[in-house]
């Protein structure tokens, strides 16, 4: 017996992990190991003998016990230590910079436009972009059999089957905000209406979605006069110089007279400058609201009148910013977006500069 607790308590004291540990538990103590044997042997012998060898033989277990648990707990002890050791962290060291976002050309673009119009009291109203052909279409004076409606590349929804109602569109254009205002508001009314469009085309200046400015202005008195004035006060404002602008004779179904407007612009190598030289280059469709849209929008044309506007915002950010391919604009390139995007703390305003 004595050789027995030698034997284990050296090895316990010795045991380098729990695996041998529990190797030396079975060996010792477990249902077959040399400990339980022994006492296996207790039945064979005289009561003298076991009454002697018993509890000898019971106290050796405890001890082999006691020293395995506590071998165990020093082990778990040293691997905490040791873990411990090697997985210090340092919370002085600085830490990992990440890059920061930057602002879309065209967010950046749609900020600034709104600065110089809010300056001019223009209000911003904003419309759904799934449109009824009513406001897309009827209501500006386009009905069902006019070219324009075929012109436009429209994205129809798909109606379910049996239901004959006309379906549903991506909206064009942002006019139809024109409508949904006068219908909220009544006149008088100074708003621009930004926001995403829709038209079935792609190429290197147009994309399935892009974006517009609408403005319209309703009063007892607004002319063509004024409008012009707004026009070239933006284009300035925009541009940071002055802007010539020629406006052109031209028809939309939801304005009359309608112009087309050009901004003064050279081209040298390829690349455009606004401003200067004798180029001229089409940057917006406007003119007098149609009597008929003012009706649409419940709003009475022997009363108001006044001027509308759609400028292509994508353009314009082109145009300022000297970027050359529109589809890049939504192609999501971090490359793209770290070179033309702007610093998220660039807020344009009028007296802050509008951009960098
Ligand atoms: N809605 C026209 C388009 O998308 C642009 C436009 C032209 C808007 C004349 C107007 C306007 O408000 O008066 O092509």
């Amino acid at each position: 017996m004595e050789e027995l607790r030698k034997k284990y308590i050296e090895a316990i004291s010795d045991a380098a992990d729990e695996a041998s540990l529990e190797d030396l538990r079975v060996q010792a103590v477990g249902k077959k190991g040399e400990v339980s044997l022994k006492m296996r042997e207790l039945g064979k012998m005289t009561p003298e003998e076991r009454q002697v060898a018993g509890p000898a033989l019971n106290a050796l277990k405890d001890e082999i016990n006691s020293a395995l648990a506590a071998k165990k707990a020093a082990l778990a002890d040293a691997a905490l230590d040791a873990r411990l050791k090697t997985e210090w962290l340092d919370v002085t060291l600085p830490g990992r910079g990440r890059r920061q976002g930057t602002i879309h050309p065209v967010s950046q673009v749609m900020e600034e436009v709104t600065a110089i119009f809010a300056d001019m009291g223009f209000a911003v109203a904003e419309g759904p972009q799934i449109e009824t052909d009513w406001y897309n279409f009827d209501a500006l004076n386009i009905p069902g059999h006019h070219p324009a409606r075929a012109e436009m590349d429209t994205f129809y929804t798909h109606r379910a089957e049996g239901d004959d109602r006309p379906p549903h569109v991506l909206r064009t254009h942002t006019s139809p905000v024109q409508i949904r205002t006068m219908e909220k508001t009544g006149a008088p009314i100074r708003i621009i209406c930004p926001g995403r469009v829709y038209r079935a085309d792609y190429d290197q200046t147009h994309t399935p979605m892009f974006h517009q400015v609408e403005g319209l202005a309703l009063g007892k008195d607004i002319s063509m006069a004024n409008l012009k004035w707004v026009l070239e006060e933006f284009f300035s404002a925009f541009f940071g110089t002055h802007v010539e602008t020629r406006f052109r004779a031209s028809h939309f179904p939801f304005t009359e007279p309608s112009a087309e407007v050009d901004i003064q612009c050279s081209w040298q190598d390829g690349t455009v400058k606004v401003g200067e030289g004798d180029d001229w280059l089409e940057v917006l469709g406007s003119g007098m609201v149609h009597p008929k849209v003012l009706e649409a929008g419940g709003i009475d044309p022997n009363e108001y009148q006044g001027f509308a506007f759609g400028i292509g915002i994508d353009r314009l950010a082109m145009l300022k910013y000297g970027i050359p391919d529109l589809r890049a604009f939504f192609d999501s390139d971090l490359r793209w977006l770290r070179h033309y995007g702007f610093a998220s703390l660039d807020q344009p305003t009028l007296h802050g500069g509008l951009s960098r």
